[in-house]
């Protein structure tokens, strides 16, 4: 009897039943009523790195710099990928201050906002090249570089030369 239930009303999770409580609503006649809630959805990155919610809106960066951050947004020694002008960057807090690199990592593409914060150095996620963010050495590999972008603030704005 639970196939052919199972073959005719579908399953509980599958899209008829999603299309029975869209209908019926939550406690439609189909439904069954001990389906737990869906999950919460996941905190966003900006949540988890305490960011601020937005950028300040009301500053007018220097010419050839792009506002992409509030100034407190970023606690000290974290890392974060920023989308700003069709561009990926990096925007980490070191001990130094704030410093912003190109997001892609020269060895094999890493994601290096994901890395990981020591000091100046940051860390590829991916195969673990160390970048000096002060001036785009590489600690693994003298031969690569990374871009390194000049940091502003500028009132409550972290503004970046892209
Ligand atoms: S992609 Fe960054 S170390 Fe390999």
């Amino acid at each position: 009897m639970g196939f052919l239930s199972t073959l005719l009303k579908g399953r509980e999770d599958g899209i008829r039943a999603r299309v029975r409580r869209r209908i019926f609503g939550g406690g439609g006649p189909q439904s069954s009523p001990t389906r737990p809630a869906p999950p919460p959805p996941p905190a966003p990155a900006e949540a988890a790195l305490g960011l601020h919610p937005e950028a300040p809106k009301d500053v007018t960066p220097p010419d050839g710099y792009e506002v992409v951050l509030h100034k407190d947004a970023l606690k000290p020694g974290h890392v974060t990928e920023i989308i700003i002008g069709g561009r990926a960057i990096a925007v980490a807090h070191t001990h130094e201050g704030l410093r912003a690199c190109s997001n892609t990592c020269p060895h094999a593409d890493g994601p290096l906002g994901e890395g990981t914060l020591t000091g100046a150095v940051l860390t590829c996620p991916y195969h673990g090249w160390e970048f000096d963010l002060r001036d785009g050495s590489c600690l693994t590999n003298p031969s690569a570089k990374l871009p390194i972008f000049d940091v502003k603030i500028v009132g409550d704005a972290v503004c970046v030369k892209l």
